[in-house]
């Protein structure tokens, strides 16, 4: 009987075990530690795979991850180095190539059709010195798109939610995967990409946006199921910024509210840690800029202005999931495609 439950008791010690080694991220950092010998870089990158909770099947697959992290790490190393005003640093996507990161979150470039004139209204009203929207509670909370390319859909619920709160006093959360299913006749693609300022057109004569509890979030194109019952806001216009005008921008965020707003991503962004950002290889025409964001506010940081923007691409992402961009020079093009929602209250 004794030697019975002894038996037992093994068995289901091993069955604990080999159930840990397939389900815990540990197994991970020391399957990659007897893979890659213990080195500074290698230390690393399984603290990082721990981290994140990487799952890496193959030795193959430990390999090539390893060697996109280390080149991923020689970027930050040498970026932080040159003392600018902005760090990088290890993220969720530092074991993956450029490549690799464009192709699963900006989707294709396209002519992001800036304004020549925009039919932002400019006023007398004083300009304030610093702007953050969030401290006035109409910015919604970070969210994460995934691998699909659907930024401008996130931007546009950003700048809907805040322009919702701002009328009624109410907080809302808006459904992206309605814009990726069925904004398609206003020139948007899903997960290959759109314009907020289409978005925005689209709701409008759509007659109102679902909120994200009836139409949630897929990661993936589907098929259109807007339900008018589900609706949680109503888009009366669309104002545009003038392509390029970062003062009327600037006007924009500073009186009115958040402001979609697109740039060009390139590869160190996807590094991005903390400071303000700024780069000399993004270009900023309409046909440069890949990414759609919301800008909720401006400042000043060690003498550099910067634009506050709120990303989609989570939390444990920049700062916080914001980042914040050198303003003054369309740097990277924030200022080329711009575009804020007037709602209904
Ligand atoms: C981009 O769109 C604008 C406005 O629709 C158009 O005038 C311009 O020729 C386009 N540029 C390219 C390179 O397609
Ligand atoms: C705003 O820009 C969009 C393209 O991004 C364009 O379709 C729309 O007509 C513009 N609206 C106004 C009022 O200029
Ligand atoms: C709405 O959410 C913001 C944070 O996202 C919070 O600061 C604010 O208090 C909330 N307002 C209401 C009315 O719940």
């Amino acid at each position: 009987m004794a030697s019975l439950v002894h038996l037992l008791l093994i068995i289901i010690t091993l069955f604990t075990i080999s159930s840990i080694s397939s389900s815990n991220p540990m197994a991970t950092k020391d399957f990659i530690l007897s893979t890659l010998g213990h080195t500074h870089d290698s230390i690393t990158f399984a603290r990082f795979a721990q981290r994140y909770g990487k799952r890496y099947e193959s030795v193959e697959e430990i390999n090539k991850r390893f060697g996109l992290f280390t080149d991923n790490l020689n970027i930050i190393r040498s970026t932080n180095k040159k003392g600018l005003s902005y760090k990088l640093g290890i993220n969720k996507f530092t074991d993956m190539s450029w490549e690799e990161f464009r192709s699963n979150k900006l989707g294709a470039t396209q002519n992001c059709s800036a304004t020549l004139k925009g039919n932002h209204k400019l006023t007398d009203a004083p300009i304030p010195q610093t702007r953050d929207w969030r401290k006035d509670g109409i910015v919604s909370p970070v969210k994460d798109q995934g691998a699909c390319g659907s930024c401008w859909t996130f931007s546009a619920t950003g700048a809907l939610e805040a322009a919702h709160c701002q009328a009624t006093g109410k907080n809302i959360t808006l459904s992206e995967q309605q814009l990726v299913d069925c904004a398609q006749a206003f020139n948007n693609n899903g997960c290959q990409g759109g314009l907020p300022s289409q978005a925005f057109q689209y709701v409008k004569y759509n007659g109102g946006l679902d909120t994200e509890k009836s139409y949630p979030y897929k990661e993936t194109d589907g098929t259109c199921s807007y339900k008018s019952e589900n609706i949680g806001v109503k888009v009366i216009d669309a104002v545009n910024i003038t392509m390029d005008a970062e003062d009327e921008l600037k006007h924009a965020v500073g009186v009115v509210r958040p402001v979609s707003i697109a740039f060009e991503v390139v590869q160190s962004f996807m590094s991005y840690k903390s400071g303000v950002y700024s780069s000399d290889t993004c270009g900023s025409s309409p046909m440069d800029v890949n990414h759609a964001v919301l800008a909720v506010g401006y400042g000043v940081e060690k003498g550099v202005p910067y634009w506050l923007i709120k990303n989609s691409w989570g939390t444990e992402w920049g700062m916080d999931g914001y980042f914040k961009m050198e303003l003054g020079k369309n740097m990277c093009g924030v200022a080329t495609c711009a575009s804020y929602p007037v709602v209904s209250a």
